[in-house]
C-alpha cells in the first residue's frame, strides 16, 4: 500500500468515527480538517485525499459539500465520496434518470415540471400511486395516494405553496409510533411537540420543496424491503420490516437478519460496478413476478441497523460470517483505488 496522507472531515455519530479508528489501528497518516472553513483548500495542500460524510440534514453541506468534494477530485486528489458516489445523493429525480440511463431494474417513476402535465397525467392514471419528494430518508417523504383527488391536491401544491423541509405533525406521529413500539423513549415525543413552535434549523434555512410532482407505481404484497450496501467488492444487508398498517419500510427501525437472495445482490453489485460508486445502499422491493426493483440509491446510509449484520457477500456470493468494518473498507478502498 502506497503511503498516503488522508484528511478528514470529523462529525460526531458520522463514518468519520470508525474512519479515524481505522487509520490509527492501521497507522494510515491522517489529519482532521475542517470543511467549513474557507481555507479549506490550503488546509488540504500536505494531503493526497479527503474523506466527508456530508449529510442532507445538514444544511451547510447542501450548500457545498458536492461543489467542495468535485473541485478537489478535479484537482487530482482522492475523495470519498467522489463525483459517481455522490452527486445523485438525496436526489431522487437524479437517480430516476441515472438508473434508467444504465437499464437497471426500477420502479417506474414519473416526473413533471409542470402543473399542466402533472394534471393531464392524472386524469388516465389509475390509482393507487406513490408520491415522493426528491430528497428525504425514513420515508418522511414518501406517501401513497389513493385516487385522482388526492393526487390533484398534491399537485396544486407542488407548484403552489410547496411543502416544508420538516413536517411537524408527522414527525410527532411518527415519535409516538416508535415509543409505542419501544424504539424511542419518551421525552422524544415532547421534543417533537417543541419543533411546532421551533422549527429546526435546516427548515428556516432551506426553502420549500416545490416546482416538480415526483410519482411512482405503487408496487404492492411487500411487508418489507431490503436495504443492501455495497463497498467495493464487498456486501451486506437485512430486511427491514414495514411499520404496522404501512407500505413504508425505511425508517421504522424493523429489521430482520435474513440471508439476501443472489439475484438481489447481483444487481446490487452489478449496478454498483455500472455506476461507479465506492459505496451504495440499495432499498429494494418486489414486483408482482418477485423481481428486484431498486427503490433508492444513497452513498452513506444508518448504521444502527446496518452494523449488527451477521457478515458479507464477496463479488463471487461468497459468505464471510463475523464481524467486518464497512468504514475500513472505504478507506482501505481510496487508499487503493
Ligand atoms: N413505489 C413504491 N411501491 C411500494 N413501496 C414503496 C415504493 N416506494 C417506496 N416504498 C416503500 O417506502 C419506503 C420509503 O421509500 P424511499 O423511496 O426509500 O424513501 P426514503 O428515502 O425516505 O427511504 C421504502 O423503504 C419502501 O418500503
Ligand atoms: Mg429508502
Amino acid at each position: 500500500m502506497k503511503s498516503i496522507k488522508l484528511a478528514i472531515h470529523h462529525r460526531a455519530g458520522s463514518f468519520s468515527e470508525q474512519w479515524i479508528a481505522y487509520c490509527r489501528e492501521k497507522k494510515i497518516p491522517f489529519k482532521i480538517v475542517n470543511c467549513y472553513h474557507s481555507d479549506i483548500i490550503q488546509q488540504l495542500q500536505d494531503c493526497d485525499a479527503l474523506m466527508w460524510h456530508h449529510d442532507f440534514t445538514v444544511y451547510q453541506d447542501l450548500l457545498f459539500a458536492k461543489e467542495l468534494l468535485f473541485s478537489i477530485q478535479h484537482s487530482g486528489k482522492k475523495v470519498f465520496p467522489d463525483f459517481h458516489s455522490t452527486w445523485h445523493y438525496d436526489d431522487k429525480i437524479g437517480q430516476k434518470y441515472l438508473l434508467e440511463s444504465i437499464g437497471a431494474p426500477v420502479i417506474p417513476t414519473y416526473v413533471f415540471y409542470d402543473k399542466k402535465s402533472a394534471l393531464t397525467w392524472i386524469r388516465d392514471v389509475t390509482f393507487p400511486k406513490v408520491f415522493k419528494l426528491k430528497g428525504g430518508s425514513g420515508a418522511r417523504n414518501v406517501r401513497l395516494v389513493k385516487n385522482q383527488r388526492q393526487a390533484r391536491k398534491l399537485v396544486n401544491r407542488c407548484f403552489g405553496r410547496g411543502f416544508s423541509q420538516y413536517n411537524k405533525f408527522g414527525s410527532i406521529k411518527e415519535r409516538i409510533r416508535r415509543f409505542r413500539e419501544g424504539k424511542a423513549p419518551f421525552y422524544r415525543i415532547l421534543t417533537g411537540i417543541g419543533r411546532v413552535f421551533i422549527v429546526p434549523e435546516k427548515a428556516r434555512m432551506v426553502g420549500a420543496e416545490k416546482g416538480y410532482a415526483y410519482f411512482q407505481e405503487f408496487i404492492p404484497n411487500n411487508d418489507y424491503d431490503i436495504r443492501l450496501i455495497v463497498i467495493g467488492d464487498k456486501a451486506y444487508g437485512m430486511k427491514r420490516m414495514n411499520r404496522k398498517n404501512d407500505f413504508r419500510a425505511s425508517g421504522s427501525a424493523n429489521f430482520v437478519y435474513d440471508p439476501i437472495p443472489p439475484r438481489v445482490l447481483k444487481i446490487a453489485f452489478e449496478t454498483s460496478e455500472k455506476l461507479k460508486l465506492q459505496s451504495v445502499a440499495f432499498d429494494f422491493v418486489y414486483d408482482e413476478e418477485r423481481n428486484p426493483l431498486i427503490v433508492e440509491i444513497s452513498y452513506c446510509f444508518g448504521t444502527k441497523g446496518s452494523s449488527k449484520c451477521p457478515g458479507y457477500w464477496d463479488k463471487d456470493l461468497n459468505w464471510y460470517e463475523g464481524q467486518f468494518d464497512p468504514q475500513g473498507w472505504m478507506v482501505e478502498n481510496l487508499i487503493k483505488q
